[in-house]
């Protein structure tokens, strides 16, 4: 079970990909997340991507495919994974195939989550984070039930990422619209793009999914 979740910024691959990983027990992979944890480290490549994410640029193709190739390679992908933010760019949707191709695997649903803009901005104004564990929660949308609690691990310590400042999310959107399109065709010349109406709750939209990977897999 190979797959690939994509949409734009906002649009709930993270806020999904909790839900999959749960139900399917296939590996998170989000290039994102691998990005923020070298920033906190402040390894090379960590300040490197740091340098394009506080500007809401995409890092640069070299650095993004190198990791999720190493990433690829490692054991506990034998039985599927679930990618997240990755590819992002026509070329690394090429990379990958190339990557695959040596593992003898095939990508088997990319699973586009379509959320129009106006939506997303609110949806990043209002994210926060738990800075113990990770759980992604929305102010309004989707709060913690007792406030100011994380439900998975007790903590109190919120934070909202850097790259959610208005400013920065504007650059976001613009680069992520340009660059999806020819994925998107990419993938659904391969038959295997399915794309899933994001703008309603979480479950719902989970639904959707599980139907999906269920039918397909
Ligand atoms: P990344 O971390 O992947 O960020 P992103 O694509 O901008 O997406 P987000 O994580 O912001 O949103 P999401 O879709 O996961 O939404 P979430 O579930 O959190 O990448 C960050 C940066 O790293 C990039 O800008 C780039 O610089 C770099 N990068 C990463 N990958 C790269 C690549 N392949 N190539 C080059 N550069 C790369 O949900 C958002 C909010 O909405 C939350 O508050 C949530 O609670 C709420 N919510 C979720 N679903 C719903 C719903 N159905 N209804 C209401 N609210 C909802
Ligand atoms: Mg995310």
């Amino acid at each position: 079970m190979n797959l690939i979740l994509m949409g734009l910024p906002g649009a709930g691959k993270g806020t999904q990909a909790e839900k999959i990983v749960e139900a399917y027990k296939i590996p998170h992979i989000s290039t994102g997340d691998m990005f923020r944890e070298a920033m906190k480290k402040e390894t090379p490549m960590g300040l490197e991507a740091k340098s394009y994410i506080d500007k809401g640029e995409l890092v640069p193709d070299s650095v993004t495919n190198g990791i999720v190739r190493d990433r690829l390679a490692q054991a506990d992908t034998e039985k599927g994974f679930l990618l997240d933010g990755f590819p992002r760019t026509l070329a690394q949707a090429e990379e990958l195939d190339l990557i695959l191709e040596g593992l003898g695997k095939k990508i088997d649903d990319v699973l586009n989550i379509h959320v129009e803009s106006e939506v997303l901005i609110e949806r990043l104004a209002g994210r926060i984070i738990c800075r113990e564990c990770g759980a992604t929660y929305h102010k309004t949308n989707n709060p913690p039930k007792v406030e100011g609690t994380c439900d998975k691990c007790g903590s109190h310590d919120f934070y909202q990422r850097e790259d959610d400042k208005p400013e920065t999310v504007k650059n976001r959107l613009a680069v992520n619209i340009e660059n999806s399109a020819p994925i998107l065709e990419y993938y659904a010349s391969q038959g295997v793009l399915h794309t899933i109406d994001g703008d309603r709750d979480i479950q719902s939209v989970f639904n959707d999914v599980k139907t999906i990977i269920d039918e397909t897999n």
